[in-house]
């Protein structure tokens, strides 16, 4: 069954997403989209039975006032305009507006609730076929939850056309390469390809300590040894990425700038060789993890906590450095080890350590030591677009703190990160 869709057009909302999710909550799919969009794109879109024009604070944009295109106006579809730019309401007045939304959805569109995660499935599996054809589809399978997500999602679709490749660039997790061969190359039969390029991406990734840059060089590279491995294969068209709605959003709309770029949006070569495939990019986190379910992913990966595309890179602040990577990759090891056994892994959304590039003083066997730090950082989030700090027992801390300064070389002290988001994003770069 095709599901219906309500289309929220940005017309300088910074809360666009809140709109979109509120009808994704009375069970209606929608989808997020520039004010200028075009009679063309907007015919390419199945089933659209009404327009929200949402309007913000940024009504004026490099001097060019932000007016819904004439392709809407003319589309002949209902049409609610809203000015939703995210002050707190009185309950009073909250209750109307979504009163006047249940109305404007149900009554005028008479829209159906039939967003679940069969229909949102079944559509996207379409989809895919009918972009890829009987094409070849290379998927960088990170092994974090949006990968995997996709990889699944792609296995459904469209089966052994599908050439998963893992890279390990020198910034995963510890065990990290291990597990996603394991996992999917012998549990899930997958056609998985191993690369290792660590020595490519340390060596590209020495002295730069701009952490835009860093992001961008790790991306772009990332393209390229996909680009190497296609070669190899012959006839690879499409890439598939596991590219996700919050990841759209902070690269910038038409009307908002850019917090930051992602890898995988802002930092694609322009000699880029694949069309991309991109399943997911209209889906919140936690909507990709009942995505997952739905099809069938164990919990234990879809539940993992995520881990970003440039990985530990954007851990070891600064300029990287072999043997403060080590660091950053120990220290995350304990505290993945602690947490699990103090009960607390899956409850918190995403914990880490990072290692700046600063050394301080301490004494170890009655000696002056000169070493980094290694921060903690816990928080829980829906969305990631804003994150609050996981209070986390002092006794772990402790344990923490004992092994970390005692197991890890060159570290000699260990601090907890308290800031949440905002003011502070969840990685540190
Ligand atoms: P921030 O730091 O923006 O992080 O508050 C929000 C979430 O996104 C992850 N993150 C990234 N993921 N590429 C990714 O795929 C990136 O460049 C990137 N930067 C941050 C971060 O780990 C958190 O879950």
């Amino acid at each position: 069954m095709k599901q219906d869709k309500i289309l929220v057009i940005d017309l300088g909302s910074t809360r666009n997403t809140y709109i979109a999710r509120e009808i994704r909550e009375l069970g209606v799919y929608t989808e997020i989209h520039p004010h200028d969009i075009s009679t063309d794109e907007l015919s390419k879109i199945t089933n659209i039975k009404g327009i929200v024009l949402n309007g913000g604070e940024n009504r004026v944009v490099d001097g060019v006032e932000i007016k819904p295109s004439e392709a809407l106006m003319e589309a002949g579809l209902p049409i609610l305009s809203v000015d939703f730019d995210g002050g707190m309401p009185w309950p009073k007045e909250e209750c109307l507006r979504i009163q006047r939304m249940k109305e404007f959805v149900f009554d005028t569109c008479k829209a159906e609730p039939n967003w679940n995660m069969e229909n949102f499935i079944t559509e996207q599996v379409a989809l895919i076929r009918e972009q890829v054809g009987d094409g070849k589809v290379l998927l960088a399978l990170s092994g974090g939850v949006d990968s995997s997500v996709v990889a699944a999602l792609l296995i459904k679709a469209i089966g052994k056309q599908l050439t998963c490749v893992h890279v390990n660039h020198g910034l995963l997790r510890k065990g990290e390469p291990e597990e996603v061969i394991r996992v999917f190359r012998e549990e899930m039969g997958a056609n998985l390809v191993y690369v290792d390029a660590v020595d490519r991406f340390l060596d590209k990734l020495e002295g730069v300590a701009d952490p835009e840059e860093k992001r961008l060089i790790i991306g772009s590279e990332f393209i390229r040894v996909f680009e190497d491995e296609a070669r190899k294969l012959e006839d690879v068209k499409f890439l598939a990425q596991g590219t996700i709605y919050p990841d759209i959003i902070e690269s910038g709309t038409k009307t908002v700038k850019a917090v930051k770029s992602h890898h995988n949006v802002g930092g694609l070569p322009e000699d880029l060789e694949f069309e991309l495939v991109e399943p997911l990019k209209m889906l919140f986190k936690d909507e990709v993890r009942e995505c997952g379910l739905a099809l069938g992913l164990p919990r234990s990966m879809v539940f993992r906590q995520p881990f970003p595309g440039p990985g530990l890179g954007v851990r070891c602040i600064g300029a990287i450095t072999r043997d403060r990577l080590e660091a950053v990759r120990e220290s995350d090891a304990i505290l993945r080890e602690e947490f699990a056994m103090a009960g607390m892994e899956g409850k918190v959304w995403q914990y880490f350590t990072l290692v700046p590039e600063v050394k301080s003083v301490g004494v170890r066997d009655h000696k002056r030591s000169f070493e980094w730090p290694v921060v903690i950082r816990a928080v829980n989030t829906v969305d990631a677009m804003t994150a609050t700090v996981e209070r986390v027992p002092y006794d772990v801390l402790e344990i923490i703190t004992h092994r970390i300064t005692h197991e890890v070389k060159g570290v000699n002290r260990v601090l907890y990160d308290l800031t949440p988001k905002p003011v502070g994003t969840i990685e540190w770069e």
